[in-house]
């Protein structure tokens, strides 16, 4: 006799299980994220049934019978920098971004340079009729790439699909969260359906060395599963960000098994399609504004590749009691510290302004590095000084007003003089290598010598 099915309560935004409703999420602590979804035992076609028993599995040792992974390179070097060198068989690759960002554009290419290859690529579209995708196609020039697509959601018929004929060298699905199977009650879109259908797909393609990529959607609400669910499942996981407003898009890597995290590939959004983005430094300093307080030039890193990106900041005298913080492309958190360690450490008070702190061009910036940059623009936006337009800052400030060495400091010194650039501000601590290098280098270590330069402290 069949066993009843179980009904468990599922956590659309960690994936966390309890077999009772609750409010709010035991494991996440978000509240209203649990869906009743029946767990149906595992998905089809992974080999394991209720009445599987165990077997010795075959033990191997550590020494290396291969080389290093085999990679594809995709044709597309801003890609093949994100990946690390390109696409590994066998591999499964999730690509997460906000709604209209530019997925289904970048996997459309990429799908076309592995056809026209001669290398097997499916494309299932779970969002759009294969009517849709044809005309994407035709705007990026695409059409005549060998490139087999079907508009298609269920798991099965993707397998069936997958299962005949050659093995693909490249299958996408856009996206996971559209595929169901009917073995789950669970709608398609929750973690039980996402999380069966990942893990089916990515054993198909363990077993045939097929690259499998996936997109999934980042949602706010728990309604949908987001990636994050998938995020271990799968070897390589890459975000695509950008701003509406600006037609650059980042495409970030986030976690790869194969390869370093934190490289950018750098990508423009045209009528064609994406077109890549080799000198980001330039691109990013476009349109500078260089005559107005309050903009100071950072000389930052993303994973191995310099890139020059412009902070500015306005500083207003409040009409609020509470005056206002914003930030955008930064930490508005590391904005909050900023603007303590400049009232407690250098006197310069910020209490009866409004600050906001924009990076230039939609660019998201994590690195600590900034500090000095965003000190810099914050300082000649209050004093009303405006900035050398030659001049470039890094350096991490500590709490205590310290300015700490940074990576890379090399890299970002030759970086500006390449861009015309003659003057530095950096942290005196840490190595560099002068050779060749024309800047003007006025190295700091307290905060308090940058107030000081850009005008006498408050
Ligand atoms: N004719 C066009 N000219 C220029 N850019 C276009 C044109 N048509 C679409 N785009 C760009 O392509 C973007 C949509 O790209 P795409 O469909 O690949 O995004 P997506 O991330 O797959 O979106 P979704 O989440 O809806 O699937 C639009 O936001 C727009 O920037
Ligand atoms: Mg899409
Ligand atoms: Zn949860």
């Amino acid at each position: 006799m069949a066993k009843p099915q179980r009904a468990s309560f599922v956590c659309q935004n960690c994936g966390g299980s309890t077999n009772r409703w609750v409010g709010k999420c035991p494991a996440c602590g978000e509240w209203n994220t649990l869906v009743e979804e029946t767990d149906a035992g595992p998905p089809p076609g992974s080999g394991i049934t209720r009445t599987t028993r165990g077997r010795a599995v075959a033990l191997e040792s550590l020494a290396a019978r291969g080389e290093a992974p085999p990679r594809i390179p995709t044709g597309m070097p801003e890609l093949d920098r994100v990946t690390g060198g390109g696409i590994v068989p066998g591999s499964a690759l999730l690509i997460g971004g906000e709604p209209g960002i530019g997925k289904s554009t970048l996997l459309l290419q990429l799908s076309a340079a592995f056809a026209n290859a001669g290398r097997r690529t499916l494309y299932f579209s779970g969002e759009e009729a294969t009517a849709q995708v044809r005309l994407r196609a035709e705007r990026l020039g695409l059409s005549s790439a060998p490139v087999a697509l079907a508009s298609e959601t269920s798991l099965a018929n993707i397998l069936a699909t997958l299962a005949d004929g050659k093995p693909p060298a490249l299958i996408v699905i856009d996206s996971i969260q559209t595929l169901w199977t009917d073995t789950l009650d669970a709608a398609p879109g929750t973690v039980s359906q996402v999380r069966a259908a990942t893990q089916t797909l990515i054993r198909f393609a363990k077993q045939t060395g097929s690259a499998l990529l996936l997109v999934g959607h980042v949602t706010k609400e728990g309604q949908i599963a987001g990636p994050k669910v998938i995020e271990h499942m799968v070897d390589t996981v890459l975000y695509f960000e950008g701003d509406r407003g600006h037609p650059f898009r980042i495409l970030r890597s986030v976690k790869n098994r194969f390869g370093a995290t934190d490289e950018i590939g750098v990508f423009e959004m045209v009528a064609s399609g994406l077109r890549e983005v080799a000198n980001p430094s330039e691109l990013f300093l476009g349109d500078r504004d260089s005559k107005a307080p309050g903009a100071a030039v950072f000389a930052g890193v993303e994973g191995s590749r310099p890139l020059l990106v412009e902070f500015q900041a306005l500083v207003a005298p409040t009409s609020l009691g509470t005056p206002r913080r914003a930030a955008v492309g930064w930490d508005a958190n590391r904005l909050s510290m900023l603007l303590a360690v400049l009232d407690a450490r250098c006197g310069v008070g910020f209490g009866q302004h409004d600050v906001y702190l924009n990076v230039a061009g939609g660019l998201k910036v994590t690195e600590p590095a900034a500090d000095l940059a965003a000190a810099a623009a914050l300082l000649s936006s209050l004093s009303g000084e405006v900035l050398p337009a030659d001049r470039v800052f890094f350096g991490e400030i500590s709490l205590s007003g310290a300015v700490r060495a940074a990576g890379h400091m090399s890299l970002r010194l030759k970086e500006a003089q390449k861009l015309g650039f003659a003057q530095a501000v950096l942290p005196q601590a840490g190595d560099i290598d002068t050779a060749g290098l024309k800047l003007s280098l006025q190295r700091i270590s307290h905060l308090k010598e940058l107030a000081d330069m850009a005008g006498p402290c408050h």
